[in-house]
């Protein structure tokens, strides 16, 4: 089967990236300013109280007020998070009689810590080690604080915690915005302030807060109310939020300004599950409304099309490699949620893939598009760096979702592909590990994609000073004479 795949793209000059009126480049900058605006406001704002009540006192706290308090600007997450997840595969098990390997548990947490470490993952850059839900007890103590479940958890949540931090990982932990969690444990609503501080004196790195048990309506101020307490702690954690997806499920519209100025990373869409089915519903969430989505993004808050499934049951190889490739352009969180001491090896290197992996944390941070949807093939872009002049270098996953059982072959322009770099890019298959040498914006490249899977390449833009023609052979030209069948815009 031959895709001849071509369109028209806008030249380089015009690059955007959809985020209104202001550059990735100075978009942090912008961050910090709204920062200091919101420090301003709040110091202003404390004065005023001061002086109605004549109090100087009030001055001073405002004033030695950490940094921390800032709103979301916590100077974390400024790539996507990486870790690992306990919920996909581990679920509410709490059967620790009867599966004591695997149900939710200190020792699940102690064993896949050791196993982050001994096998690479955090070397690759997988930080996190994530509690999910049923890590409780079912009712809060006599201090009305939260407290984790005694028989699964003896040693408690801070032995966790410290036992993570020596071994150079992080914590996450799991609450809930509503009366109670998704699977029935006692929920944060009315005790915001208490569960932030618990979480804190925890030492807990990293929190996911799902809105099970809550009206949508009261997301808008509950979020970032517990975001403000989060912070008032003066403890950095990541904040993850739930809060987006419970409101578009319930028919509302999100108001994604203040998501993203209040979270690090946040819910869009149904959770993931472990088929292949799950995850191309997901992609296609993510394609279909990326106008909306792709401009949220970047450095310190992230849109979270969920975890990483890659080397449990409902993927093929192929399919986890599509899985990898997606999550990265994407800009996502991967925080992959598999058994750790059996995942087999080609997997764990899909998840290790440093190329793969440094597309992900590139620190542009800007979010990768669907500009290319025809006859079961997909192509995605990410601009990334090194940025040379006006022009991006790409990452580009080929999409192949056809399921006649042989590959597709995609053909097209680096020119098409919207790189107009005169000086060329250096390009190479990811997963496959292998160069095209430099590419110029005339030259074909031509790729083999397998059913159900990807190819991922990166094009990295090349200075000028190095302009010069590689040897003819390093060239993949020729192909068939294309014509334009669709005229995607992107970026
Ligand atoms: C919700 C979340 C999941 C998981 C479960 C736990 O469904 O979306 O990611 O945390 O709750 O009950």
């Amino acid at each position: 089967m031959y895709v001849d795949v071509c369109m028209y793209v806008l030249p380089s000059r015009t690059i955007h990236t959809g985020r209104g009126d202001y550059s990735p480049y100075i978009k942090p900058y912008i961050n910090s300013l709204t920062a200091l605006h919101q420090h301003c406001r709040l110091i202003m704002s404390m004065m005023g109280a001061a002086r109605a009540a004549g109090i100087l006192a009030a001055v001073v706290a405002a004033l030695v007020l950490p940094p921390a308090v800032l709103g979301l600007d916590n100077g974390l997450a400024l790539t996507p998070p990486m870790g690992w997840l306990a919920w996909e595969r581990f679920r509410c098990n709490t059967d620790c009689v009867n599966d004591p390997k695997n149900c939710i548990s200190e020792n699940l947490f102690f064993e896949m810590a050791d196993r982050l470490v001994a096998d690479g993952y955090l070397a690759a850059g997988y930080e996190y080690i994530n509690i999910d839900d049923c890590w409780s007890s079912r009712t809060r103590g006599d201090d009305g604080r939260l407290r984790a479940d005694p028989e699964r958890f003896p040693s408690g949540i801070k032995a966790i915690a410290d036992y993570v931090h020596s071994k150079g990982l992080k914590l996450g932990i799991y609450g809930d915005y509503g009366n109670y969690t998704c699977a029935g444990y006692p929920g944060s609503l009315g005790h915001l302030q208490t569960d932030a501080q618990t979480f804190a004196e925890w030492n807990v790195d990293f929190v996911k807060f799902d809105g099970c048990y809550a009206h949508p309506k009261d997301m808008d101020k509950g979020y970032p109310e517990f975001g403000f307490h989060l912070n008032q702690t003066g403890r950095q954690m990541v904040y993850s939020c739930s809060w987006p997806v419970y409101q578009i499920f319930s028919g509302m519209t999100p108001d994604y300004a203040s998501i993203a100025k209040h979270c690090n990373l946040w819910r869009n869409y149904d959770d993931i599950q472990d088929s292949w089915a799950s995850v191309t519903t997901i992609i296609d969430y993510y394609g279909d409304n990326q106008d909306v989505l792709i401009p949220l993004a970047g450095p310190g808050h992230w849109n979270d099309p969920d975890m990483l499934i890659i080397g449990n049951f409902g993927l093929s190889y192929e399919q986890s490699k599509a899985q990898m490739a997606l999550w990265v352009v994407m800009a996502s969180p991967l925080l992959s949620s598999v058994d750790l001491r059996t995942i087999g090896p080609e997997y764990r290197a899909i998840l290790q893939n440093r190329a793969a992996i440094a597309i992900s944390q590139d620190p542009l941070g800007i979010q990768g598009k669907r500009i290319f949807k025809d006859k079961g093939i997909e192509i995605w872009a990410r601009p990334i760096t090194p940025v040379v002049g006006e022009y991006y270098s790409y990452a580009i996953v080929f999409f192949n979702r056809r399921v006649d059982g042989t590959p597709s072959q995609v053909s097209v322009t680096i020119h098409e592909l919207g790189m107009l770099n005169a000086a060329g890019y250096r390009t190479e298959d990811v997963f496959a590990g292998q160069s095209y040498g430099v590419l110029y914006p005339a030259d074909r490249l031509k790729v083999d994609v397998n059913p159900s899977g990807v190819v991922l390449v990166r094009c990295s833009a090349v200075p000028a000073r190095a302009f010069g023609r590689p040897p003819q052979q390093q060239l993949q030209r020729g192909g068939r004479p294309f014509f334009t069948t669709t005229r995607p815009r992107f970026f």
